[in-house]
């Protein structure tokens, strides 16, 4: 592979600086105008104004890519995606725009039950080739790393077929992905009302194999109302961290439950949603190495008002992150600029907070952020550039892409031209 000598940058966000990123630091883009990348192989090997690489030696011999002006920032990391599932839920959309709540529609049989029906049903092929076209669509929103969670089989032969998949894709194709368990994600029907059977059978049985097998880094729980229960999410975890699965959780969307208490007790990586936080919540939070990762999508497409409280999380100076939620029930985007629209109008986050929250700090939730997230010297060259002047206007335009090119460790994944 050659090495290529990127120039053209009128901003380009390095995210340089410590990590996580908590309070005013979250701010800090690290923000080189006129900017230049040498890179070798998969990685940095200088970065810096243009004047200061591109008169070494080894700029001089390199490929050379002109980006004429384009604002260049480190990959997105999407740390929460479903990215498995068999088909759309669009009817449930249009049901809801009618009246019907999402809860409602769960306790029906809809929901995660119907997706789960459909998946049981759909071959790894089929579901294997949906997700590379989703693949290559977080590519073209600037995304070079995401996590993926099973949690749509719900029974072994299902959840090991989305596990083998999500292994399958991470060796095949560019975009890393972590593996998360989510076996834990709804009470299958076959276990109704026998929720503490289920419990104990993901504890001793799924989860030692999932781990035996390396299918998965993360273990994750719906602890929620109509889910899990905080002690069901406790047992459920403990087994988990066990046999080495590092926790996160799904925690306070739908109801306040003590999940974030949990995600702290258990040194999560990550506790996710919080829309129902309280006060108290957040100052321990605050005090933890929880990342609390954002998923606006999720309000947004249900058409909800109640966005999590992202402005006291970072006054308090908690770890604030941001990802898509990509799943067929609530949140239905690859897009991670379009979360990034919504950050900044819903959660008032301001443009700069809301990039270092899709980058830094959710590297950081996966356990990567020593080769990704910010543009270092010797971290993976993953990075997008955006057809605009000025980074703010990533989140200002909104519903456009202007991710005009990819780039994951150093190989051209995207390119609109
Ligand atoms: O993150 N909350 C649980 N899981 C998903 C939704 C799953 C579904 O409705 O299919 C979420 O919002
Ligand atoms: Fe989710």
């Amino acid at each position: 592979m050659p090495d290529w000598l990127i120039t053209g940058c009128s901003q380009l966000l390095t995210l340089r600086g410590n990590v996580p990123r908590r309070s005013r630091a979250l701010g800090e883009l690290g923000i080189v105008r006129d900017g230049a990348l040498l890179i070798h192989d998969d990685r940095i090997e200088a970065i810096g104004t243009r004047r200061q690489i591109e008169s070494s030696r080894k700029s001089r011999r390199a490929e050379k890519l002109d980006l004429a002006g384009r604002v260049v920032l480190p990959g997105f990391v999407d740390s929460h995606t479903h990215l498995i599932f068999p088909m759309s839920r669009a009817h449930e959309y249009e049901q809801r725009i009618s009246g019907a709540t999402y809860e409602e529609i769960a306790k029906k049989g809809g929901g995660i039950h119907s997706s789960v029906h459909n998946l049981r049903r759909t071959s790894s092929k089929e579901l294997k080739l949906s997700a590379i076209v989703a693949l290559h669509q977080f590519a073209a929103y600037g995304t070079t790393t995401i996590e993926a969670k099973s949690g749509y089989g719900l029974d072994w032969k299902s959840e090991s077929k989305i596990l083998n998949i999500i292994y399958e894709l991470h060796q095949e194709q560019p975009i890393d992905i972590a593996a998360t368990f989510l076996g834990a994600h709804t009470v299958p029907v076959e276990y109704k009302g026998r929720a503490d059977a289920y419990v104990t059978l993901l504890s001793k049985k799924w989860i030692p194999n999932v781990a035996m097998a390396g299918l998965a880094e993360f273990c994750d729980v719906f602890c929620d109302r109509g889910s899990f229960t905080v002690p069901q999410a406790r047992k459920i975890l403990t087994a988990g961290r066990a046999c080495g699965l590092v926790p996160r959780l799904h925690a306070e969307q739908l109801a306040h439950t003590g999940a974030a208490r949990l995600a702290i007790e258990m040194h999560a990586a990550s506790a996710d949603h919080l829309e129902k936080l309280d006060e108290a919540d957040v100052r321990a939070l605050a005090l933890s190495n929880v990342v609390c990762t954002l998923l606006p999508g999720c309000c947004f497409h249900l058409g909800l008002s109640h966005y999590a409280p992202a402005r006291r999380l970072i006054e308090a100076g908690a770890i604030v992150g941001l990802a898509t939620d990509f799943n067929p029930g609530t949140s239905p985007t690859v897009s991670m600029p379009m979360i990034l629209s919504l950050a900044c109008t819903q959660m008032r986050m301001t443009p700069a907070e809301a990039i270092a929250a899709a980058t830094i700090n959710p590297a950081y939730s996966l356990r990567q952020q020593d080769r990704i997230g910010s543009l270092e010297v010797g971290k993976y060259a993953d990075l997008a550039a955006f057809d605009v002047a000025d980074y703010r206007e990533i989140p200002y335009y909104f519903g456009v892409n202007l991710c005009s090119l990819t780039m994951k460790r150093g190989n051209v994944i995207y390119s609109n031209n």
